[in-house]
């Protein structure tokens, strides 16, 4: 788990050496692109870059940071302080209970929790003095060369401001930390557009029931199946509450705790009723236009200040002719398509609420979410903390 991916451009590994410089010289932090979002660097092990990452990000400073390792043998040899755990002795720092898993889904946008080891180099900072604390082996080939190389775990929370959605161009990234950081490595677009699925192993109630504490990258299904996980796995979300009763997310309050992912503009979410395959009858688009215009037109009769409305359309929006109800309004409509099946609508998702809401400046953005199933269930859980509780159901 976890070759070292070569990197050929010249030009690229110019960059990638300055970035470890700075990584390994400097508290600094620098920006790299994975395969789930930007992430903001700095080494696990260093409290000060650990310290800037927060100052950065303005990030509440007991909401610990994933480490990210090139792999197992980094892990073991860094973070566990265990340079005999080569060979049959790769796995003895991590339980049985991720094996299966990790052996399917990484590298990739899976991260696990492990307990922090007593003799550990990790800096408190990177797991907010936790017991346990986050790890994930990127597939991207920037992220890995760039941990491989300089062979530091580095700490990366998304590199976005905190409360806004997370960057998947180095361009949201520079929108959000200019003057702030002193480099950004820009690979273009990320592939799968939504953060690492967080798995906890470690807190298990009562069967061998893993905890899904973020959905993400990896679907809840896949995670059961790919996992071996023969009683299924269990959605809790990070802000509700721990195996001891305590609050994970505890410096945000309850009125903060929805104000996450969200957009400037208000965004109003539109939840289907069930998954809208196009045989559902009862969810033709006849029958779904005077629902979904008479919603549109109320909230825009209770704003009169509103000039510019943005549309974000998945499955069955598409097919409305949302532009003609507003013709004879001076209201202007701006309609994006997050595409048409999950995997699309995923990578699509951050870059288009910011590009509505940032760079169209709309007044009020409104999103059609999806069913729950496979990459929904992530998608969905991002778009009702945009929402903050602006949810209409069709
Ligand atoms: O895809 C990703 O995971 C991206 C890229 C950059 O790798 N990173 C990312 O990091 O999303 P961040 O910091 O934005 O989200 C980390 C999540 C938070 O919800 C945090 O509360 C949770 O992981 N977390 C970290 N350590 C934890 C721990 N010891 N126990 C419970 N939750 C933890
Ligand atoms: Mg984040």
């Amino acid at each position: 788990t976890g070759e070292l991916p070569t990197i050929t451009d010249p030009e690229s590994e110019k960059n990638l050496w300055e970035a470890i410089n700075i990584l390994k010289t400097t508290e600094y932090n620098v920006a790299f692109p994975t395969e789930t979002v930007y992430g903001l660097a700095g080494s696990a092990l260093n409290d000060n870059s650990i310290l800037n990452i927060y100052k950065a990000k303005n990030r509440p400073s007991d909401n610990p940071l994933i480490t990210h390792i090139s792999s197992l043998n980094q892990l073991n040899r860094v973070i566990f302080n265990d340079s005999n755990s080569a060979g049959d002795n790769e796995w003895r720092n991590i339980p049985e209970i991720y094996h299966e898993l990790i052996r399917n889904l990484w590298p990739g946008p899976l991260t696990i929790l492990l307990k922090v080891p007593k003799n550990s180099n990790l800096s408190k900072l990177t797991t907010a003095n936790q017991p346990t604390f986050a790890v994930r082996l990127p597939n991207h080939p920037v992220a890995r060369a760039l941990i491989a190389l300089g062979d530091i775990p580095l700490a990366a929370p998304s590199a976005n401001t905190s409360t806004k959605p997370s960057p998947t161009l180095a361009q949201h990234v520079y929108h959000d930390l200019l003057g702030k950081i002193p480099l950004i490595l820009d690979s273009g677009a990320c592939d799968v557009g939504v953060e690492s699925t967080v798995v906890d192993g470690l807190s298990m109630h009562n069967e061998d029931i893993p905890l899904l504490l973020r959905p993400g990258g990896f679907s809840l299904e896949n995670i059961c199946k790919m996992g071996g996980f023969k009683n299924g796995c269990k959605v809790e979300s990070v802000l509700k509450k721990n195996d001891k009763g305590e609050e994970i997310e505890k410096v945000r309050t309850p009125g903060m705790k929805y104000k996450h992912y969200s957009p400037n503009c208000k965004t109003v979410l539109f939840v289907p009723f069930s998954h809208t395959k196009d045989e559902d009858k009862d969810l033709s688009v006849s029958n779904l236009e005077p629902k979904i215009k008479n919603a549109m037109l109320q909230q825009l009769n209770s704003a009169p200040e509103i000039k510019k409305v943005g549309i974000l359309t998945s499955f069955k929006f598409d097919k409305l002719p949302i532009k003609n109800w507003f013709a004879d309004s001076n209201i202007k409509i701006v309609q994006e398509s997050l595409g048409h099946d999950g995997k699309s609508v995923q990578s699509n998702l951050f870059r288009l609420l910011r590009k509505l809401d940032e760079d169209e400046n709309v007044d009020i953005l409104f999103v059609e979410g999806v069913g729950e199933e496979n990459e929904g269930l992530a998608i969905m859980n991002r778009l009702n903390k945009a929402a903050a509780g602006n949810i209409i159901n069709f």
